[in-house]
């Protein structure tokens, strides 16, 4: 039946109605003059809230529509298309796929060419008919279909693929993919890839937080595998509630669009983006150090993620592993003294992130010479002093602060509040907590929960990559900015 029909037969008011399923009053009059479609989350709250009287098969949108209908499920993210751009869908079995069809759709509607493969478990819930329908090319499902694999073998799938989006990852598909297992067509696939994968988890709560799938999920990200979600909310058991429910399909999307590099690129192009990272080494004597467990990895995502969105960017990084992110002009230090003067020498800058652990304190008076242990010994004796705080510096510069200054405090305890109090001594912007106590696992990980402290109050992000985490963090940098800058005119 017809929205309008149910509206008007049932005497609903929009207003009402739009309160009861989550929306606003103006996009349930959209909807109900069919000039929007309803994502498929939507629609399955309007047939929960009309008892199932008005389901998606009731909403046809005509063509000339289809731009309208975008728009209303893009998010804030929206814009852009995927022109010319591939993207290989692999759907896992899980009740989630059902939105893993309208992730195709939205796809299709940016202008995005989109191949699906089904596993076994995904055709219990949706068949290939209505994947190949909706994609409008064939669904792939086996391994072994011989002519398949002499028209388009499971290598050329992956090698055709700009990016392969994997939704709903369950935790099967994410422990086969941490095993490195191939015995099938979408886990072989995966294996032959060198796109960037993104996986959009979905399982079971309880399964999400089992020690197996959070050692699984921190070795793909170790392998580069970015992750969207997994979000907080009901699931599709009833009653269920937790960390486990499937990224929205607006998130995919945009997350998709972030690696193919649409959306967002040249939010930061004219700034000067400086970023501190790494752990800092303090010289005890020529081969002594004290130092800390900072891997880098945060402040190195940060980097890169700002020269993807258009910045200029000085990384000044402290030993690490990780590699000099491509196209930033990467400065190795030592010590925080260095860094320090790495960082002034560095300014002026729009944006400076200060991500680098640097050690509170260095030694008052390093040996030249090699410590050497005195017969009868028992004990040594250090004299520590104060290292320049390079975050407060920046901060309270007078005449070289730049506009936008963010910090990061790693607490163990009441992480908000010391967080709070934290950007407030510095007199940095904002401040990025996360809980570091051991059992997080997220010092030297891969996944970072961050609350971002602003003077607007804390806002808390769900558990994402690191990867992902700068990304958004630079984004919303890039949009305070614009907003600066609109302001000042
Ligand atoms: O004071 P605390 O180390 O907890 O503050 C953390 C924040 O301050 C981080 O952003 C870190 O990069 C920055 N910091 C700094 N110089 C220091 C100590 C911390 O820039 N000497």
């Amino acid at each position: 039946m017809k929205l309008s029909s149910w509206l008007n037969d049932t005497g609903t008011r929009a207003c009402d109605f739009a309160k009861a399923i989550g929306t606003t009053e103006a996009t349930v009059s959209r909807l109900r003059h069919g000039r929007a479609q309803p994502s498929l989350d939507l629609a399955w709250r309007i047939s929960d809230a009309t008892g199932g009287a008005v389901t998606a098969n009731d909403f046809m949108v005509r063509k000339s529509d289809a731009k309208l209908s975008a728009v209303e499920t893009q998010g804030s993210n929206g814009g852009g298309d995927f022109d010319g751009k591939s993207v290989l869908l692999i759907m896992g079995g899980g009740i989630a796929a059902y939105k893993a069809l309208d992730l195709i759709r939205r796809i299709k509607e940016r202008g995005g060419r989109i191949r699906v493969i089904l596993t076994e478990a995904a055709q219990e819930f949706v068949t290939p008919i209505s994947v190949s329908a909706l994609a409008q090319e064939k669904a792939y499902t086996d391994l072994f279909d011989l002519k398949d694999e002499a028209e388009i073998g499971h290598i050329r799938l992956a090698r055709e693929a700009d990016i392969i989006v994997v939704a709903p990852a369950t935790a099967s598909l994410m422990a086969k993919m941490a095993a490195g297992l191939a015995d099938d067509l979408a886990t072989a696939t995966l294996l032959a890839a060198d796109a960037p994968i993104l996986l959009a988890p979905a399982m079971n709560p309880h399964m999400w937080a089992h020690a197996a799938t959070r050692r699984n999920a921190d070795r793909l990200m170790g392998d580069g595998v970015s992750l969207i979600g997994p979000n907080v909310g009901e699931m599709a058991e009833s009653g269920e509630w937790g960390l486990g429910r499937m990224a929205e399909v607006p998130e995919i999307v945009a997350a998709v669009s972030t690696h193919l590099g649409g959306i967002g690129d040249g939010l930061l192009t004219g700034l000067h983006v400086l970023v501190t990272s790494g752990p800092t080494h303090e010289p005890l004597d020529p081969v002594r150090y004290v130092a800390n467990r900072s891997s880098g990895r945060q402040g190195h995502a940060i980097a890169a993620a700002a020269h993807r969105l258009g910045a200029r960017v000085t990384l000044v990084s402290g030993p690490t592993n990780e590699p000099d992110p491509p196209g930033v002009d990467t400065q190795h230090v030592e010590t925080a003294d260095q860094m320090m003067a790495a960082v002034e020498g560095a300014l002026p800058a729009d944006i400076a992130v200060c991500a680098a652990a640097v050690a509170d304190w260095k030694s008052r008076a390093p040996e030249l010479e090699k410590m050497k242990k005195q017969s009868g010994q028992e004990t040594l004796t250090l004299t520590l002093e104060r290292n320049p705080d390079i975050l407060a510096a920046l901060s309270q510069d007078p005449t070289r602060r730049p506009r936008l200054v963010i910090g990061f405090a790693a607490e163990t305890e009441s992480v908000v509040e010391h967080a709070t109090r934290k950007r407030q001594a510095k007199g940095c912007d904002w401040i990025i907590a996360n809980d570091v106590s051991s059992q997080t696992g997220i010092m030297g990980g891969s996944a970072n929960t961050v609350h971002v402290i602003t003077a607007a109050g804390a806002e808390a992000w769900p558990s994402m990559a690191k990867t992902q985490v700068a990304d958004k963090l630079m984004r919303l940098a890039g949009r305070h900015m614009s907003n600066l800058a609109q302001a000042a005119e």
